[in-house]
């Protein structure tokens, strides 16, 4: 079967990564979580001091961007390639609510979204890549063979992010959880550069009442049918 390039775009835990990770193991492909390099860099924003809670100087990051390396390196032990800040791993750093508070506010600057979607077109420029986030289908990989768009309520989505966190010994609150998922919600779809759009050749997948294993099945189907 011909490489081809999948994009997988949806809100904010709607499980686009485990679909990711699932079917770039199922077809050997490589598989880039986008969202972790705008946490990347929103974790060495907060690192300088460029962003907290009650300011955001864009500009100090916006300058310092040059001086930034983000990589990815596979860990046969996890089965996924984690994220790299200048040869240091952050893969556990990123996952916190308080960055989760910050990347939508830095991933609404135009030139971190310029350098980052740069990178994400070398590293699928071979093909043979599922690629997971927002703007996949409409600006990184417009011409992406299968468009994947997944949707789920916003309950369901902070509870699953809220049991992860909870499971890795974070201190969080449910009602904190769904806070930020509504407030990402709304930034990342009302920002001025590529706000998160259902592209129009997107098929769309609510896995609101999906368990892991039938959701994969559905989206196996869809990549054999198209593809076969
Ligand atoms: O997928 P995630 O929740 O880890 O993504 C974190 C944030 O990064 C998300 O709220 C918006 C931003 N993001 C983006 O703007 N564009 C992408 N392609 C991926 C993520």
């Amino acid at each position: 079967m011909k490489k081809i390039t999948i994009a997988i775009d949806g809100f904010s835990s709607t499980g686009k990564s485990t679909v990711a990770k699932q079917l770039a193991k199922h077809l050997g492909y490589i598989y880039v979580d986008t969202g972790a390099m705008y946490r990347a860099v929103t974790w060495f924003a907060m690192q300088h001091g460029f962003i907290d809670a009650h300011h955001f100087e864009a500009s100090k990051l916006v300058a310092a961007l040059n001086t930034i390396t983000i990589s990815f390196k596979f860990n046969d032990i996890v089965g996924f390639a984690e994220v790299y800040l200048n040869g240091v791993k952050i893969e556990k750093e990123i996952r916190t609510l308080e960055v989760s508070r910050y990347v939508s506010q830095v991933a609404a600057v135009s030139e971190v979204r310029s350098q980052l979607v740069q990178q994400q077109q070398q590293m699928g420029k071979d093909k043979g890549v599922v690629m997971d986030g927002r703007d996949i289908g409409t600006v990184v990989f417009p011409d992406a063979e299968l468009k994947l768009f997944m949707i789920a309520s916003a309950e369901k989505r902070a509870r699953r992010r809220f049991d992860e966190l909870i499971e890795r010994g974070d201190e969080v609150t449910y009602a904190d959880v769904l806070k930020n998922v509504e407030d990402r919600d709304y930034i990342d779809s009302h920002r001025e550069d590529s706000p998160l759009r259902k592209a129009e050749d997107a098929i769309e997948l609510d896995n609101s009442n999906l368990d892991l294993i039938t959701q994969f099945e559905r989206v196996l189907l869809l990549v054999n049918q198209r593809f076969a």
